[in-house]
């Protein structure tokens, strides 16, 4: 007899049918109700033993985390609840679980003590339903890109250059740390290591990705990338997945146009397809809403807040203009800003970027032509000599979601760039070629998968949106 997943048994299954189920027990009522989750959905069936024909020894063993097998008639439910549920005929145990051991018991658990028990949390309807919404959205950003004519790109994970600056990079080395082999100088002669050379984890696939979209056109990566900054906070992770797309051709406006397309396509697709798994995370919110004081309550449900990004226009705006916005804000004339703005090319914290989006504008903003001091080298210079022509997007709740530029395309000015900022012509002679052989103008952006796993489900801390989180401190699992 072949098994079905819950999923399909509950939307397909015709009743009265014969269907053999296999799950985990969620909970064991009055020797008689178990409820069972595959994890094919949020929602369990309900499997009824005729307790009275069971082997009292076999029932002991229905607990809470149990695998088990159930062979049974699916009816019409009597009871409330559930419109079908399972007469069971035979039931086998196919893993018992200790019920005094289980971490996962049926009751409300913290996010801490579920990041704890990171290799179970995904068992709860919580952690269920936000790795079903992130799986969902990884297939509708490959889907995406495939239907408007990307190709995608494995871009490396090791890599040899460590020019973009993104952040602090992760050493990768065979050598014996505690007596690597050392130059002339005494320092770590990174010519013997495996590679002939230092290298790092990617914190970006970039710099690869543009060299694609000069031979491709329009490719885009969606890998992991790792960053070494100390950042201990709800946004940060060390390791974390990015979505890359890179067009030739295209400018900083089309970039902007592209980046809102997409972000409203992948959100539409989960309003549309994945709305189980919404209301539940959307009526989670609204329980914790209601403890929370008056003011800090949401007021827009989940539903509502991914409607409004769909439904309207990115509000797009110069960095200048932000400043100005900025400088005259009751939080900076009231200095409760931590870190206040007093003149033009400060970099934004996120406190700045919440005011704009949250309290001023109350949509997501894209910022652009940002001061070239605070940006990276690649970006393009404007006109003005001072500005470049990047952009941010910010989300309310999230802060920065996208980061991306038009590329500087003209030799002589990234070369004058790189030697500005110290960085070996040697080591970009590669890039160099993109402006030497064919440049054109293009652009492209970085998406953090996390934060909009973070703004699709409604969860507020980055660490509950990726399976198993590294972050200072923390590599378990
Ligand atoms: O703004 P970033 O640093 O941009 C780049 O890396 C460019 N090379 C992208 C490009 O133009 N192709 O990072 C892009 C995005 C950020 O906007 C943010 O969403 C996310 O990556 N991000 C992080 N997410 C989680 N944890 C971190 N430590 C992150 N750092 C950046
Ligand atoms: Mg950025």
């Amino acid at each position: 007899m072949k098994h079905h997943a819950i999923a399909t048994i509950l939307d397909k299954c015709p009743t009265p049918s014969e269907i053999l189920v296999k799950g985990w027990v969620r909970t064991f009522r009055g020797n008689r109700f178990i409820a069972l989750n595959d994890g094919s959905t949020l929602r369990n069936l309900q499997c009824v033993l005729d307790f009275e024909n069971t082997e009292s020894s076999l029932l002991k063993r229905v607990t809470t985390g149990a695998a088990i097998s159930v062979i049974g008639t699916l009816v019409e439910s009597q009871g409330a609840g559930q419109s079908v549920e399972v007469q069971v005929n035979q039931l086998e145990i196919l893993g018992d679980s200790d019920a005094d051991l289980y971490p996962i018991q049926p009751k409300k658990h913290s996010f801490e003590f579920l990041r704890e028990n990171a290799h179970l949390r995904v068992r709860t309807n919580t952690f269920g339903a936000v790795m079903r919404l992130r799986s969902a959205l990884a297939f509708s950003v490959h889907r995406y890109f495939n239907e408007n004519g990307f190709f995608n790109l494995h871009s490396p994970i090791i890599t040899g250059s460590d020019a973009e600056g993104a952040g602090e990079l992760f050493r990768v080395s065979q050598l014996d740390p505690n007596s690597p082999p050392r130059d002339e100088h005494g320092k770590v002669d990174f010519s013997k290591d495996f590679f002939g050379k230092e290298t790092h984890l990617t914190v970006s696939g970039q710099l690869e990705a543009e060299t694609y979209a000069m031979a491709l056109g329009k490719v885009y990566t969606f890998g992991p990338t790792f960053r070494a900054e100390n950042s201990n906070t709800a946004r940060h992770l060390a390791e974390f997945w990015m979505i890359e797309p890179e067009v030739a051709f295209m400018d900083l406006a089309g970039n902007m146009d592209l980046a809102e397309d997409f972000l409203k396509f992948v959100i539409k697709d989960m309003l549309e397809n994945h709305s189980e798994d919404l209301a539940f995370l959307e009526d989670r919110l609204i329980q914790e809403d209601k403890s929370k004081p008056e003011r800090d309550r949401n007021g827009m449900t989940l539903t509502d807040k991914l409607k409004f990004v769909v439904e309207n226009n990115f509000t797009r705006l110069s960095y200048t203009e932000a400043i100005d916005i900025l400088k005259n804000s009751k939080p900076n004339k009231k200095k409760i800003f931590k870190y206040p703005i007093d003149e033009w090319g400060a970099d934004l914290q996120s406190e700045h970027e919440r005011y704009l989006v949250e309290k001023h504008f109350e949509t997501p903003v894209i910022l652009f032509d940002y001061p070239a001091k605070i940006k990276a080298f690649y970006m393009r210079l404007n006109d003005d000599q001072k500005t470049v022509r990047a952009m941010d997007i910010l989300f309310p709740g999230i802060g920065e979601m996208v980061g991306g530029s038009q590329r500087e395309e003209r030799l002589d000015v990234l070369e004058s760039k790189i030697t500005a900022m110290g960085i070996p012509h040697q080591d970009l002679d590669w890039y160099l070629d993109l402006r030497r052989f064919g440049t054109a103008v293009h652009s492209g952006f970085g998406l953090g998968f996390e934060r909009l796993v973070m703004f699709v489900t409604g969860m507020s801390n980055i660490r509950d949106v990726i399976p198993f989180p590294r972050t200072p401190g923390n590599a378990d699992f």
